[in-house]
């Protein structure tokens, strides 16, 4: 069993239906799972987790979420030393292709800069768009992305399942 803490944020629900799914699914395969609104929590709180996923969509072309926003400042200070976290974002790759998922890239940057250590890459292949600053070196998303825009639910399903089944032994016991 793995003690994860998902903390998210969400305008319009999508992240906050990924974060509950991913929440059941992970449960189901007996982890203990708490998950928090970062419109309603202190960031600090993120530092009593040694597994964290942190979900965050992007909004107004290249931004954070609103409320990851309000507490940006202070993230990107804290000691992510023997942290290991993983990503997720809400994006749309048609509406916006130059700057899809850029929220990924923005918090795990930080969080990687800070000693974190970052699992849960994804290959750029099932996605099409053109920019995201999500990309690393490698031309690899730095997380998980879910496109409710475009995608069924079913298929935003799919691609968490094999996210959380691939990264769910990097977290510690
Ligand atoms: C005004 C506006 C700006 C957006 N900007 C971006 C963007 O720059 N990149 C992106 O990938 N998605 C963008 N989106 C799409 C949202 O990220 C997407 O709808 C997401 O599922 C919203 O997540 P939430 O419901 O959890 O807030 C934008 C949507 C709107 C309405």
């Amino acid at each position: 069993m793995k003690k994860i803490g998902i903390f998210w944020g969400s305008s319009t629900d999508n992240t906050t239906t990924a974060t509950e799914f991913m929440k059941e699914y992970l449960e189901m395969n007996d982890h203990q799972v708490d998950i928090h609104n970062i419109a309603d929590t202190d960031v600090d709180k993120i530092l009593e987790y040694d597994n964290i996923i942190i979900g965050c969509p992007t909004w107004h072309i290249g931004e954070l979420q609103e409320d990851w926003d309000s507490v940006f400042s202070d993230f990107e200070e804290l000691d992510f030393s023997g942290k290991t976290g993983a990503f997720f974002g809400c994006g749309d790759q048609v509406g916006y292709p130059a700057n899809f998922l850029d929220a990924i890239g923005m918090l795990a940057e930080p969080f990687m800069k800070n000693g974190g250590s970052l699992i849960g890459k994804c290959s750029r292949d099932n996605y099409q768009f053109t920019g995201s600053r999500a990309l690393d070196k490698d031309d690899k998303l730095l997380g998980l992305g879910l496109d409710y825009d475009n995608d069924d639910e079913e298929t935003c399903e799919d691609f968490m399942v094999m996210w959380l089944e691939e990264i769910i032994d990097d977290f510690k016991d």
